[in-house]
């Protein structure tokens, strides 16, 4: 670790000068409101508040003390903060800010079907082992897929693997949600058709971040799975075809759910690929069958229709996804707003088919795997 070389007091910043030659600045107003007093140990929220502070707060004295330690007397509050070196360099901004963002996704083509081995993980290794639990979290989180394999055949068997990440994220279809062929569905899951590559659920303002189809039994004849990495069809798009690209970054689109069994009528809209603070993609919403009639400005409906069906027909395009069979004892894991998943149709009269399915918010894949990696 570097250590301080050279303190320099500015009208608004600290300068520090480290040893291995690097600069920071910190504010004085983000210095005084991370002062290490500042948080409750239990809690760990801040109870100093920094809103009663002036603005021009800054300090009276300054120098490294004899522990070694950044030693700050404020000019106003009769307060004295004293920094870790090693903390102020881990969180310090203009270092941060230099560097270039590194995205964690692996993208991936259908090329992944030949080395479909790679996102498979033993079902007991999860439940017995922290690396089994943490080699799922990073398929998850990096490749926004995972096959568990040998998963218990048991209705509401992948409970307790699943809740060695977390709890489920309830919805009105219930946990699990029972995917198979029923009479009235209400849901187009629920039925024997085909299910074109979709997102489960994009009419909701937050859609769940990551899915889980429990195969328990799959018999018929049909009834094959699909995946497609939407953030690399996204990429595609914005290295080939930038026009269209731009389109569905920042074009909404709208969305609805009409669920007869429901007494309320969801609807949100939201652009088809949203980025992040960094420019890396956030996620997709995409779903032919519960996209609502648009009511964009009559000037970009056709430039917007044209950019939505060139991203779906890639979606669907062989070069991009990877058709597979669930096996029962198959948990099928993925990343529903970045993927798109779909089947093809079956022969309800062929034999059975039952999956369970789970849904997980993205903060509990994200978070534990934070955790586990510290
Ligand atoms: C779903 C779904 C796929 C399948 O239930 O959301 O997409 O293989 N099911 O039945
Ligand atoms: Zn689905």
């Amino acid at each position: 670790m570097a250590s301080i070389l050279k303190l320099e007091k500015n009208s608004s910043y600290l300068k520090i000068i480290w040893s291995d030659g690097e600069e920071s600045k910190f504010n004085y107003l983000w210095l005084r409101d991370n002062c290490p007093t500042a948080h409750d140990k239990d809690s760990r929220h801040r109870m100093y508040n920094i809103l009663k502070a002036s603005q021009n707060i800054n300090p009276k004295k300054y120098n490294i003390n004899s522990d070694g330690k950044l030693e700050i007397e404020w000019s106003e509050g009769k307060h004295t903060s004293y920094y870790d070196p090693n903390w102020l360099r881990e969180n310090c901004y203009t270092i941060k800010n230099k560097k270039k963002y590194v995205s964690p996704y692996q993208l991936w083509d259908s090329s992944l079907a030949k080395n479909i081995n790679s996102i498979n993980i033993e079902h007991d290794e999860i439940l017995n082992s922290k690396e089994g639990l943490i080699k799922w979290l990073e398929l998850l989180h990096y490749k926004g897929i995972a096959i568990v394999k040998n998963a218990p055949i048991q209705k509401q068997s992948a409970f307790p693997v699943l809740n060695r990440i977390s709890h489920t994220r309830e919805t009105f279809f219930k946990t699990p949600f029972e995917v198979i062929n029923v009479p009235k569905p209400n849901n187009s899951a629920y039925t024997a058709h085909e299910l074109r590559n979709h997102m489960d659920l994009p009419w909701f303002e937050n859609p769940p971040g990551y899915q889980f189809l429990h195969c328990l039994i799959n018999s018929t004849e049909g009834g094959d799975s699909s995946a497609v990495d939407g953030f690399a069809v996204a990429d595609y798009l914005k290295n080939n075809e930038k026009e269209i690209f731009e389109t569905l970054v920042n074009v909404h689109l709208k969305f609805r759910d009409k669920d007869y069994t429901q007494e309320l009528h969801r609807s949100f809209y939201a652009p088809a690929i949203s980025l992040t603070k960094d420019g890396d993609y956030n996620d997709i919403r995409f779903s032919v069958a519960t996209m609502d009639a648009l009511d964009c400005n009559p000037d970009i409906m056709e430039k917007v229709y044209k950019a939505h069906h060139r991203f779906g027909n890639l979606l669907h395009d062989d070069n991009f996804q990877i058709k597979f069979r669930l096996e029962p004892g198959d948990i099928f894991s993925f990343n529903n707003r970045r993927l798109l998943h779909g089947r093809t149709a079956y022969n309800p009269n062929s034999g059975n088919r039952h999956l369970q399915g789970y849904y997980m918010d993205r903060d509990e894949i994200i978070g534990r795997l934070n955790f586990l990696k510290k």
